[in-house]
């Protein structure tokens, strides 16, 4: 079950946590187009501790605190020097003591997972290098919202095995999809994450041609070939990954109806091309939007109960 104190992976719910969470950010959204959310949040705060960069996330965070009538304090690691300046334990405990949820993101999931250890309020995992869960929660709810389910549809992620393939991995691992990835050699998603959901029962296939990977699927999926931490290897992925450039061949290959996401920020001319990403299949602007209502669902599931 869901440890609901802190949401540090998607592994940590169970499918109808899943379910709920999506269930009620598609009501906020809704509630939030209609102008009739409530301020559920009033008084309430969230630290957000960024040791990379970002645009959605911290927008979405803020603007998630800001809609329900919360507040939202920003941090950069600059000050903070999460483990250098100051202990994790101590910088917890002490955030703990200033506001109600603290969202961080950072490259190491253990020291995510330290922070939660010391808390005494809920922390919510923004990225690591191993998991991107709040985006896979988004995500999951953008194939909700266009496909009206995801159970029994086809997901092909094509691209690096990184943080947000094994979120989707795990996502596997709840909710009965089938899930291909599409990979190149020496770079599929963490092993013990991918055999943990396949003993769970997930349907996940693997392959390494591009073509095989999309074929009939209802959703394809991908994301930059060189994330956050990793921009002195760009010249050598794009040589090995590149055979899994999502671009309008691939696209035929798909159903008719067939959605493309892409989590964002997207390298126009490598994972994906300029004419998939502003052709009539991508999904990609609602799935930064609802970034901002599942995490107002997330933060709504860790305060209110
Ligand atoms: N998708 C996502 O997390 O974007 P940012 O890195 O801009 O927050
Ligand atoms: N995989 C990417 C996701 C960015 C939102 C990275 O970690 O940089």
């Amino acid at each position: 079950m869901w440890d609901r104190k802190h949401f540090l992976s998607i592994y940590d719910l169970s499918r109808e946590d899943v379910n709920e969470v999506v269930a009620k950010g598609l009501d906020l959204k809704s509630k939030h187009h209609r102008g009739t959310l409530e301020p559920m949040l009033k008084g309430k705060a969230m630290g957000m501790v960024f040791r990379k960069p970002s645009l959605r996330t911290r927008m979405s965070f803020e603007m998630a605190m800001e809609g329900l009538g919360g507040h939202a304090l920003y941090i950069s690691d600059e000050e903070i020097k999460l483990g250098r300046r100051e202990a994790v334990c101590d910088v917890a405990r002490v955030m703990s003591r200033y506001v109600d949820v603290i969202m961080i993101r950072t490259f190491d999931q253990a020291e995510i997972e330290g922070l939660a250890e010391y808390a005494s309020v809920p922390v919510i995992n923004a990225l690591t290098d191993m998991y991107h869960p709040c985006q896979v929660m988004g995500d999951v709810m953008t194939v909700a919202e266009h496909k009206g389910k995801i159970e029994g549809l086809k997901v092909a992620f094509l691209g690096d095995g990184n943080n947000v393939a094994n979120s989707w991995v795990n996502a596997a691992a709840k909710l009965r999809f089938h899930m291909v990835l599409g990979m190149a050699e020496g770079y599929e998603p963490d092993a013990g994450i991918l055999e943990r959901a396949r003993k769970d029962g997930a349907g996940i296939d693997m392959t390494y041609d591009a073509m095989e990977a999309v074929k009939g699927a209802d959703v394809i999926y991908t994301d930059v070939w060189a994330g956050m931490g990793q921009e002195d290897e760009v010249k050598k992925r794009k040589a090995d990954l590149g055979h899994l450039q999502v671009n309008d061949r691939l696209i035929e290959a798909a159903k008719e109806d067939v959605i493309v996401l892409h989590c964002l920020p997207a390298h126009r001319g490598d994972e994906i091309t300029d004419s998939v990403m502003d052709g009539p299949h991508a999904v990609v602007y609602d799935e930064a939007e609802n970034r901002m209502h599942i995490q107002r669902a997330i933060i709504l599931e860790l305060l209110m109960k």
